[in-house]
């Protein structure tokens, strides 16, 4: 739930959006013939939770992931356990999963401790892990953008030096929880310097799910005068229930990786009240309408969705999952 100075904040970014954000003109893409999908349930959707997961179950989550064709797992955080608790269990996650060539396990590295940890657990990519709001940056991680890009550098370098390659987020690519409305130039600049730091790619993310498609196009376009727009993401929360439009508005615009979570868990401790990422059942079964190749089996990926559902005892957050449930 939102807390009151949450909802004060959101309904002032909801009333100046009203106001100020003009029908979109951008120029746009065809479709692209295939899609990346990352799938960030193992991180995202399991650092936000209440329920106590067990090891076990992250790595047979990992493991049932492996085998529905996604090639892209981020698997955990090398964070500070007392900061996310929930994921305090990441290099023995990441020392018992079952690695299938040719997938990417990847995990979230916020400074270089965090990368020695997670080069010593084998990972394959890292990410690190930026905003574009003041504010939000310092509840996150516990410093100022500058400070953060900062830190950045020299897990960069490290990573550069060990041919690991390195994944940037840009977080509040819409708005921030606590400062409302973020600019789409202070996005580009941040995306820029994730960029220039030798990150491989960016993933924009709208962290509290408030984005409208014409939005989300307004600041890649923003962005891809910064950095190529093949090599940007997206990472859309569904709080107000625009995620899977908002993903095809990025695919119109050229994007063609997307970040989902299976079941539609994910939310970060940092930005209250925001809901879960989009389902990648959902994702999946967009794209498999739209006739782009994703290589992910739905079937396969809804049995994992139900798998980590029973053990959180909660019903998928996937519109799709829940139809095929019903044998709708
Ligand atoms: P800090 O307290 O400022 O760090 O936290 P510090 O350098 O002062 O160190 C304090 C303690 O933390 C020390 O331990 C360090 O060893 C330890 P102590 O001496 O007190 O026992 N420490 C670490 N331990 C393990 N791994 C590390 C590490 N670094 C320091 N890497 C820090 C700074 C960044 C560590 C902290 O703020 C933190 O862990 N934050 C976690 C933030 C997080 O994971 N947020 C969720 C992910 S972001 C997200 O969800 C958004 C995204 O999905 C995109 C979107 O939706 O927009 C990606
Ligand atoms: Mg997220």
């Amino acid at each position: 739930m939102w807390s009151s100075a949450g909802k004060r904040v959101m309904m002032r970014y909801l009333s100046q959006r009203y106001c100020t954000v003009p029908v979109l003109n951008q120029v746009t893409h065809s479709l692209p013939k295939s899609v990346r999908i990352v799938e960030v349930g193992p991180r995202d959707g399991l650092q936000n939770e209440k329920v106590h997961v067990a090891t076990d179950v992250k790595i047979e989550m990992v493991n049932l992931l492996s085998n529905s064709g996604i090639k892209d797992i981020e698997v955990t955080s090398f964070v500070s356990p007392k900061w996310i608790p929930q994921l305090s269990d990441s290099s023995e996650v990441c020392d018992r999963i079952q690695r299938k060539p040719g997938i990417n396990y990847s995990a979230l590295t916020p400074n270089i401790q965090g990368y020695k940890s997670a080069q010593k657990a084998k990972v394959n990519q890292v990410a690190i892990f930026a905003a574009a709001s003041e504010s939000f940056t310092k509840k996150n991680i516990n410093c100022s953008i500058k400070e953060s890009l900062e830190r950045f550098e020299p897990v960069c370098r490290a990573a550069k030096e060990d041919n690991v390659p390195v994944r940037g987020y840009v977080s509040c690519m819409i708005a921030c929880p606590y400062e409302g409305k973020v600019s789409s130039a202070k996005v580009a600049q941040v995306a820029r310097s994730l960029y220039e730091m030798g990150c491989c790619e960016i993933s924009l993310g709208d962290t509290i799910g408030v984005g409208t498609p014409s939005e989300i196009q307004r600041v890649i376009a923003e962005v891809a005068k910064h950095v190529p727009v093949e090599k940007l993401a997206i990472h859309c929360h569904d709080t107000y229930g625009q995620a899977l439009a908002n993903i095809y508005a990025a695919l119109q615009m050229g994007v063609s990786i997307v970040d989902a979570s299976v079941a539609g868990l994910g939310g970060c401790p940092y930005a209250a009240g925001a809901s879960g990422n989009v389902a990648t059942e959902d994702v999946v079964y967009m794209l498999n309408g739209l006739g782009i190749k994703c290589g992910v089996d739905l079937q396969q990926l809804t049995s994992v969705g139900k798998y980590i559902c029973k053990h959180l005892g909660r019903p998928s957050g996937s519109k799709v999952s829940q139809a095929l449930s019903s044998s709708l």
